[in-house]
């Protein structure tokens, strides 16, 4: 049996441990002002430095190593797009017309995937680069065939829509082969959502619309769970769309919740609330969105999955969390519960803002650590990651806005 002094010495230690973090999300609105001008100054550094280290304009970063190189993919990774999207964000922070010349160079590159209808992460690639190049440089001489090339791509995403599951199905199942006749569907194609219904707006096809809208409401009704935790995927009978089963890829056991894919979700719903303004979606981002907050460590950075014992952050999850977070704020009338989310996306960005996520100080290009890719594959965790960037000045943008 422990000696009561231990006892005592652990009480006061651990209670020292969780002042000291909770200090460290706790920001006064001054101290977080301060926190995001010094993140958004070192950002621009960095983001200017890390066009030296990548050089080639036909190669995309995708996760950092452990020591902050950037690992580089061509323009056919489901990442690519985000590169080319932070470098438009830091012209967006600084209006600095460097930023929008490298942004070009970077999203030029990514047009050759616009007719890859093998993927189901087009929204991602085309929304991040091109989207972002279109409302933010809507006079640039490029700005029309910017446009044309967004029309193309969603498209191209569109033509994947299954008649009989209701969804854009996934391209992507480890286990496709042992299940005989089966599609699936993924969380992380909420993300596609955005794109497709910019362009049922902007003269794509109206109908569109109507597919996102039946793609949503599918998702939550097949992936979400009484406890508001999410599966990552759901494989359904390719011909007549009755579930086969449930499960995870990159989260730890088919039961659990991978951060990610759920921060995904309430991202997509808080899109689909906007496009919408359907309350059904207001509600579903709503409880999406308590399932994460109510499962955060008291950093506010996510584990890379909610019930895995194995420590292993990641930071992205909660950047697009936090991005999220900040609009969907927005869109709610109770000014009690309005407040709350407010708050949460703000305790999130002052965690990122801040060591060991920041990486200000390390000579590094990448601007945030300690996120996970894929968990299973063991180098990929406790990395930098280009997504996380992307997100963290995603909500660097949309706090200054507040
Ligand atoms: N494939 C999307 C993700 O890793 O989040």
């Amino acid at each position: 049996m422990k000696k009561p002094i231990f006892n005592l010495l652990a009480l006061f230690l651990s209670l020292f441990l969780s002042l000291s973090l909770f200090s460290q999300t706790k920001v006064s609105d001054a101290q977080l002002k301060s926190l995001a001008e010094n993140a958004v100054s070192k950002s621009l550094e960095a983001l200017a430095n890390s066009t030296l280290e990548i050089k080639d304009s036909l190669k995309y970063p995708n996760q950092g190593t452990k020591d902050f190189k950037w690992q580089l993919q061509t323009s056919g990774d489901w990442t690519s797009g985000f590169y080319p999207g932070c470098l438009w964000y830091a012209y967006e922070l600084s209006n600095d017309e460097k930023y929008k010349n490298w942004a070009k160079k970077w999203t030029s590159g990514i047009e050759q995937q616009k007719f890859n209808n093998k993927t189901h992460d087009l929204g991602f690639r085309f929304n991040c680069a091109f989207g972002n190049g279109f409302r933010l440089a809507p006079n640039d001489p490029d700005s029309q065939r910017y446009k044309e090339i967004l029309l193309t791509a969603a498209a191209t995403a569109d033509s994947r829509y299954s008649t009989v599951i209701q969804q854009y199905p996934s391209d992507w199942d480890e286990k496709a082969k042992t299940i005989e006749n089966s599609v699936g569907g993924l969380v992380d194609v909420m993300m596609n959502l955005e794109l497709l219904l910019w362009a049922s707006e902007n003269g794509g096809d109206p109908a569109i619309k109507d597919r996102c809208i039946a793609h949503a409401k599918n998702v939550f009704r097949d992936f979400v769970r009484a406890d508001g935790g999410t599966y990552h995927i759901v494989r359904y009978n390719k011909d007549n769309g009755i579930i086969l089963n449930k499960g995870q890829l990159q989260g730890d056991v088919d039961e659990s919740t991978w951060s990610r894919g759920h921060a995904w979700m309430v991202y997509g719903y808080t899109v689909m609330y906007r496009k919408t303004k359907n309350p059904e979606f207001l509600k579903n981002a709503m409880l999406l969105a308590d399932y994460f907050i109510a499962h955060l460590p008291e950093d506010k950075i996510a584990n890379w999955d909610f019930q895995s014992k194995l420590e292993h952050r990641d930071a992205s999850a909660s950047a697009i969390v936090c991005s999220a977070l900040f609009e969907l704020q927005g869109y709610i009338t109770s000014s009690k519960l309005q407040k709350q989310y407010l708050n949460q996306a703000k305790s999130i960005l002052a965690s990122l803002c801040q060591l060991p996520y920041f990486t200000e100080g390390k000579g590094t290009n990448s601007l945030l650590y300690h996120s996970t890719q894929y968990f299973h594959k063991t180098q990929n965790t406790d990395v930098p990651c280009i997504f996380a960037d992307y997100y963290f000045l995603e909500s660097l943008i949309r706090y200054r806005n507040l």
